[in-house]
């Protein structure tokens, strides 16, 4: 090749790698936040936290479930997965728990793709409950009747206003949405549902009392199997926090660059991880963390940073609203290191 010819090939490929390969990576995920912090303080931070609370001891596994009440307690994992697609993993992070109520945020986005967030509003509504997650007290109380799609009554509301033609139908759109969701495939921990489908008599209950007040819209027990299904999947820390920046990344999960939610939903969501997403723990959460996050009794929390990154940690013993103690102590840790609250101009970059 001539010099001239050499120049030319140079020129052209560097008109490609700067038109094309920008594309390519806004189409995996969004181009690193300026104001995120780099991988190896995050990695330190999460280090940090790991050694700071793996001795923790408080908390007790959930055991209404009983499959729930002999998983290892001593189990920990933490797992960041920020915009960009960078991973950042510590301890028990391939360990598949069961997502539990974690689901709830991905049936709602479902049920917002499928009806629109107005219909989702109108339907099942947008309120904290102030009362334990799964209260009937709640029920018959507010004036909506469902509170919102983060606690169990709202929950069930929630799938189901799902579409299908029959029961399966709903349940595999539900596990192939969340698996687009975690950017590989979901299954259902069969253990998890038999244990929880054969001691689920409050939800039944919750369903009777959703369709006295006409806030369910199919059949109440179907439903309340579905979401006993959602419960049911299993994933892992890293699979949960790619859930979490999927989110966190506008709806565009930042490992397969599909987006999964639709961007103008995100709000909606995060508000109502923030008001709902801890049950009654939920305005401690707030003043303390500053961040929307969900909870679920198989000791999965998942809390998003948005534009940033997700975090997601998995410790079975839970406080007396349902959610995992050396997840919430490690969330509060890693946030308030990395400025991630906020409700702090911090998280913006000030100082
Ligand atoms: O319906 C239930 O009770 C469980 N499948 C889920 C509850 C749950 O995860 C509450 N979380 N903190």
């Amino acid at each position: 090749m001539n010099t001239k010819r050499m120049l030319t090939a140079l020129l052209l490929f560097a008109a490609i790698t700067t038109s094309v390969l920008p594309v390519r990576v806004a189409a995996q995920g969004r181009q690193p936040s300026p104001v995120a912090p780099r991988r190896e303080v995050v990695a330190a931070v999460v280090q940090e936290a790991y050694d700071k609370f793996k001795n923790e001891t408080k908390g007790k596994n959930a055991d209404y479930i009983p499959y729930l009440a002999q998983v290892d307690s001593k189990l920990f994992g933490i797992a960041i997965v920020t915009t960009d697609n960078q991973v950042l993993t510590k301890g028990d992070v391939t360990f598949s728990f069961s997502i539990q109520s974690i689901s709830k945020v991905y049936t709602m986005a479902l049920a917002m793709e499928e009806l629109g967030p107005n219909k989702v509003f109108e339907k099942v509504g947008s309120e904290p409950t102030g009362r334990p997650f799964n209260s009937p007290v709640a029920v018959v109380d507010m004036k909506t009747h469902t509170g919102n799609p983060l606690v169990n009554a709202g929950a069930i509301a929630t799938t189901s206003l799902i579409s299908g033609k029959d029961a399966n139908e709903k349940w595999i759109k539900i596990l192939d949405f969340y698996s687009r969701a975690a950017g590989e495939k979901l299954s259902l921990i069969d253990e998890v549902y038999k244990s929880e489908a054969a001691t689920n008599t409050g939800n039944k209950a919750l369903s009777m009392l959703l369709a006295k007040y006409d806030r369910i819209y199919a059949d109440p027990f179907e439903s309340v199997d579905i979401y006993t299904k959602q419960c049911s999947v299993g994933v892992n820390a890293a699979q949960l926090a790619r859930m979490g920046a999927t989110l966190a990344n506008n709806g565009i999960n930042p490992a397969t660059g599909e987006q999964v939610i639709k961007a103008e939903d995100i709000p909606h969501i995060l508000s109502t991880m923030t008001m709902a997403g801890l049950y009654d723990g939920s305005g401690g959460w707030a003043w303390n963390v500053g961040l929307p996050a969900k909870s679920g009794v198989g000791g999965g929390i998942v809390a998003i940073v948005p534009g940033k990154a997700a975090i997601a940690v998995f410790a079975p013993p839970l406080d007396e609203a349902g959610n995992s103690v050396k997840a919430q102590e490690v969330i509060d840790y890693v946030s308030e290191k990395l400025h991630y609250n906020l409700y702090s101009p911090a998280s913006v970059g000030w100082k």
